[in-house]
Parts: structure tokens; C-alpha cells; sequence
């Protein structure tokens, strides 16, 4: 209910306006989000980077209701990976980047679909040309479907291209079976956005088994799974079936958000493992932290305590 609550916050103008402007929640949005600009953005990649950790970066934004917007955010993000080359930060895929379909264009009112999908080429083209690659993140249960063709059409171009499947929806365990395929690059995580209980699982329970599920599936197929989760009960199984499986540690990674859990990513690197951090930089970070928010009821507490505080 407090989640539900949360995540329709991440909807409202007017609260948007009176939280991004308010100088108390400084704090807080650093904890979550590596800067407003891309030059704070590449000094947290290099900071990662020397600490053993791999990065995929996301530039914030969603939702695109102009044309313009959605070729802007494409923009940013081409200068973006030639900045990180330029630095010799994106080699072997080190430092890559996670793009949102609404963000370059999918829910616009003509050719969204066809929008997005030329944008994310031309990022994909720019980060081939960088050695690195590109993630498209997954969004509300609306845009499943889209997202889906756009990765697949894209794929016969890009086939290192990565997509994210999210364990609260009913049909990901299908949706991983069809990804689980040599080359494949398929990010699971639990999903961050609300949605109704005839596609996606109500319970922490049945969203924490339908990842294990789905993990099985990945973990066993041809692909290369990206287990983004900071739950230890499930971290602890993918390693476990990652062994079952036999997979060398450069054929799966484990993914975490920036700022949460840092010592647990540092120890996870530290054994061996492939560990690839998700930054997000850029000024409209607003939606991305209310679903931060709504993650954990002792971040909400933190919140509200900074925008009471008056120091
Ligand atoms: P869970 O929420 O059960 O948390 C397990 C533990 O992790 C908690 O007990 C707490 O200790 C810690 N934790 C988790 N979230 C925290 C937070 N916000 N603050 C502090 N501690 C926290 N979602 C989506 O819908 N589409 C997407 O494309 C992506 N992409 C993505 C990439 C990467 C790399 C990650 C790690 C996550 C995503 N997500 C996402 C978000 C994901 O769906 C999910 O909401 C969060 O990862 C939280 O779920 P956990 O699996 O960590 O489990």
C-alpha cells in the first residue's frame, strides 16, 4: 500500500516541483544519483573503476512528450560514451550505458515506437564505436511488449544490445525462456513500477520466487544473465546455480544500484565476481528517487527528515 502510495508520488507535478526545488533533499539525492552533469558522472565512473567495479550509466529522464526532448536525451547520451571513451573508460564494455525507451521517445503520440527505436541505434552505433555496449532498461507493464520488438529488431545490428526482464510480471519466466539464447545479454531484476495483479505477482514471496525462476532459466540457457538484485538470499542462489551450471565468471555479472549497498558491491567484486554498478546523472532525477524511495521504508524516513530539517 505504501509502496502503491510512493509510486504514484512519482507521477505528481506538484509535488515535483516542491521536492526538486527544495534545498533540504540535497543530500539525499547524492546518496542515489552521481551528479547533474556529465563531468560528475565520468569522475564516479573512474572512482568505480579503480575500486574493480564495472558501470553501466543512465541519463535521467523518461516520459519524453516533445520530439526534440527524446533527440536531446539521445544526444547526451552519444556525447556521454565518447566523453568515457575519450577517458579510456568504455574498452571491453567497462563502462557502458542503460537507456529507458520513454525517454527517447516511445510514448510519443506519433511514431513513438519507431522514434525510440532510431534513437537507440544511434546510441548503440556510438557505443560499438566506443567498445562498449547498451542496455535498454524495461519500464511500466505498458511498455513491455514495445520494448521487447524494439530490442529484438535492433539486435540484427546490435547483438550485443542487452534488455532488462522484470520477476514481479507474470510472464517473465516465458519472456527468459525466449532470451536465454547464445550472445543474449538479459538483465533481470524484480521491477520498480506499479502494476496490476493480473500481470504481476502482489507479494514480495511470489516476486522473490519468480526471480529464482527466472534466474534458472537465464543461469542454464546460452546467454549472459545480469543478476541486478542486492537481496543476499538471492544473490547467494545465482552463485549457486552459476556453479550447478558450470559458467566461467565472465559469462554472468551481478549488477547494483549506485549508492546502495556499496560495501556489499566492493566485497561481491572482491571475491571474484563481475559486479557492474548502475549510475544515473542528470538533473531530472525526481521519478528515479521516489522509486528508490518506495524500495525501502528507512530511505522514506531519511527523506522526510531532511525536507524537515531547516538546517
Ligand atoms: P529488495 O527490494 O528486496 O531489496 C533487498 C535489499 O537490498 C533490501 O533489504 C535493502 O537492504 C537493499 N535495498 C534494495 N533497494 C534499496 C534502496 N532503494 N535503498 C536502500 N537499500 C535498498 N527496475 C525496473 O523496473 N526496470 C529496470 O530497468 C531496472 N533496472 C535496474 C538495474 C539495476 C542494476 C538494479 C540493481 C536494479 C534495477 N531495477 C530496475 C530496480 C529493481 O527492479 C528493484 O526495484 C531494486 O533493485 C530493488 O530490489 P532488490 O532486488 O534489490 O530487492
Amino acid at each position: 500500500m505504501l509502496r502503491r502510495s510512493l509510486l504514484a508520488m512519482s507521477e505528481s507535478a506538484r509535488l515535483r516541483r516542491l521536492i526538486s526545488t527544495a534545498p533540504y533533499t540535497a543530500g539525499v539525492v547524492a546518496r542515489f544519483v552521481a551528479g547533474e552533469t556529465a563531468v560528475e558522472a565520468e569522475a564516479a565512473t573512474e572512482r568505480l573503476r579503480a575500486d574493480g567495479l564495472l558501470v553501466t550509466l543512465d541519463h535521467l529522464g523518461e516520459d519524453t512528450t516533445q520530439p526534440e526532448h527524446a533527440a536531446a536525451a539521445a544526444d547526451e547520451y552519444i556525447r556521454m560514451i565518447e566523453r568515457l571513451a575519450r577517458a579510456g573508460l568504455t574498452g571491453g564494455g567497462c563502462a557502458e550505458v542503460s537507456v529507458k525507451p520513454t525517454a527517447m521517445g516511445l510514448r510519443l503520440a506519433a511514431q513513438g515506437e519507431k522514434t525510440a527505436a532510431g534513437h537507440i541505434a544511434r546510441i548503440c552505433a556510438a557505443a560499438r564505436a566506443a567498445g562498449t555496449t547498451v542496455t535498454v532498461d524495461m519500464e511500466d507493464h505498458e511498455t513491455v511488449d514495445a520494448t521487447l520488438r524494439i530490442v529484438a529488431e535492433l539486435r540484427s545490428d546490435f547483438a550485443d544490445l542487452g534488455c532488462v526482464i522484470q520477476s514481479y510480471l507474470r510472464r517473465s519466466e516465458r519472456d527468459c525462456a525466449q532470451l536465454a539464447q547464445p550472445g543474449y545479454r538479459v538483465r533481470l531484476c524484480k521491477g520498480a513500477y506499479s502494476a496490476p495483479e493480473d500481470v504481476a505477482y502482489p507479494t514480495r514471496q511470489q516476486v522473490d520466487r519468480s526471480y529464482a525462476r527466472c534466474l534458472r532459466v537465464l543461469m542454464a540457457g546460452h546467454g549472459l544473465p545480469m543478476i541486478a538484485t542486492h537481496d543476499p538470499r538471492l544473490i547467494k542462489i545465482a552463485a549457486a546455480q552459476a556453479t550447478l551450471a558450470g559458467r566461467p565468471a565472465d559469462s554472468y555479472e551481478f549488477q547494483m544500484l549506485y549508492g546502495v549497498s556499496p560495501a556489499g558491491q566492493r566485497r561481491l567484486a572482491d571475491s571474484g565476481t563481475q559486479v557492474r554498478v548502475y549510475v544515473p546523472y542528470g538533473s531530472d532525477w525526481y521519478s528515479y528517487l521516489v522509486r528508490r524511495l518506495a524500495e525501502r521504508p528507512a530511505n522514506l524516513m531519511f527523506f522526510l527528515r531532511a525536507l524537515a530539517s531547516r538546517r
